[in-house]
């Protein structure tokens, strides 16, 4: 068993509920896990040492909400919106067509692409979602692809109904043949809850069914208007409700008092125009939040959880340390781990070491390519 040293570390930000960001610290990897953290003049020796010459060492991001699993992109829908074209779920089907058309090979080569441009970005664990394929043959596909990435996979046949069909047959199908071919190589179930996707009706069959399969439930919900999805959500006891744009009282009420996670996704908004999130209300009331990217070509085309800090504490009401806790700790809690988003001793010993000294930088310094080094299970 082989042993790391990472030290020199101007800050390290662990989440210990005692001392969550240590200065001067150092950190003892062994066998991929963390083994000790403290002052640097205390660290025992190890077989190496990786000295950060006063650098902040923070856990590696947990983007727990993305659509890596496409083809093609939409520029020109991007591009209308900046003169006052409005985005609607309609574009899904444009990426389902060319998903559809596009190669095995073809597919995972995008994914493996924006895993890269993320892991570049400090980002350690991802949920990848389908949701481009929409029968049962390319839903498969996209979550066979993704299951070779990552063990977070969330089967979204319920994305929206495709061309052609009628809604009532299309949520029989995805509860039925659908969810039976997916769900091997899925974790999570999901569905997006909206005007021009599905009703509360049809989003609660699916997430049942997904449950009843074995799978744990997440859902898109009050994304592009005030709907019933959160408090669905919450009364179902799903792992997470991600986007949160609208809501009233009654749904933070309900997010309060539920372990259900609100998913914040501000990389939409900033694409979208829609106002971002009121993160500060969220919080306030005590309800659990987690920042991801979505990445996805329609509403947020960023693999940049650095971005999303920065816009989540420019634009949200966050504070900087609010706001990785969210990218951290808060994914994790999105997807009900707890290996993961922090740095106490038994984590896994994912984290990314910045090109600066405090984590503060992530949004006071916008834009600029922050993450020096990412390091997975120590490696
Ligand atoms: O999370 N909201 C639904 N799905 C994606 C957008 C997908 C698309 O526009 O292609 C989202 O924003
Ligand atoms: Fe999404």
């Amino acid at each position: 068993m082989s042993s790391l040293l990472v030290t020199g570390a101007a800050e390290l930000v662990t989440w210990d509920p005692e001392r969550p960001v240590l200065v001067d610290a150092a950190l003892v990897v062994e066998d991929g896990r963390v083994a000790w953290t403290g002052a640097a003049t205390e660290a025992p020796a190890a077989d190496e040492v990786l000295d950060v010459d006063g650098a902040a060492v923070l856990p590696g991001f947990v983007d727990a909400h993305s659509h890596l699993v496409f083809a093609g992109d939409r520029a020109g829908e991007f591009e209308a919106r900046a003169s006052g074209r409005r985005y609607t779920a309609g574009g899904i089907r444009t990426t389902v067509a060319a998903t559809r058309a596009a190669s095995d090979a073809d597919l995972a080569a995008t994914v493996d692409r924006l895993l890269a441009e993320m892991r570049r970005q400090g980002t350690t664990t991802v949920e990848i979602k389908s949701g481009y394929g929409l029968t049962v043959d390319d839903e498969e596909r996209a979550l066979r692809i993704a299951r070779g990435r990552t063990e977070e996979t969330t089967f979204l046949g319920a994305h929206v109904v495709p061309d052609g069909t009628d809604p009532a047959a299309y949520v029989d199908l995805v509860t039925g043949p659908m969810l039976g071919a997916c769900a091997p190589y899925a974790r999570w179930i999901d569905a997006f809850c909206e005007d021009g996707a599905f009703d509360a009706d049809a989003a609660r069959a699916v997430l049942v069914a997904g449950r009843d399969a074995g799978l744990g439930m997440r859902l898109h919900a009050n994304q592009l208007g005030p709907g019933p999805g959160v408090r669905l959500a919450c009364e179902l006891g799903a792992a997470a409700v991600d986007h949160c744009t609208y809501l009233s009282d009654a749904d933070v009420d309900a997010l309060a008092g539920s372990d259900t996670v609100a998913g914040l996704l501000p990389g939409v908004e900033f694409s979208t125009h829609h106002p971002y999130p009121h993160a500060r209300r969220l919080i306030d009331a005590g309800v659990r939040v987690a920042l991801a990217t979505d990445c996805n070509p329609g509403s947020s085309y960023t693999s940049s959880m650095p971005l999303c800090i920065a816009l989540a504490v420019r634009e949200m009401g966050m504070t900087p340390l609010e706001a990785l806790h969210a990218a951290t700790c808060g994914g994790a809690g999105s997807l009900r781990r707890d290996d993961v988003g922090h740095l106490r001793v038994g984590a896994r010993a994912d984290l990314c070491v910045l090109d600066a000294p405090s984590y503060v930088h992530l949004a006071y310094r916008p834009g600029v390519p922050l993450v020096a080094r990412t390091l997975v299970a120590g490696a």
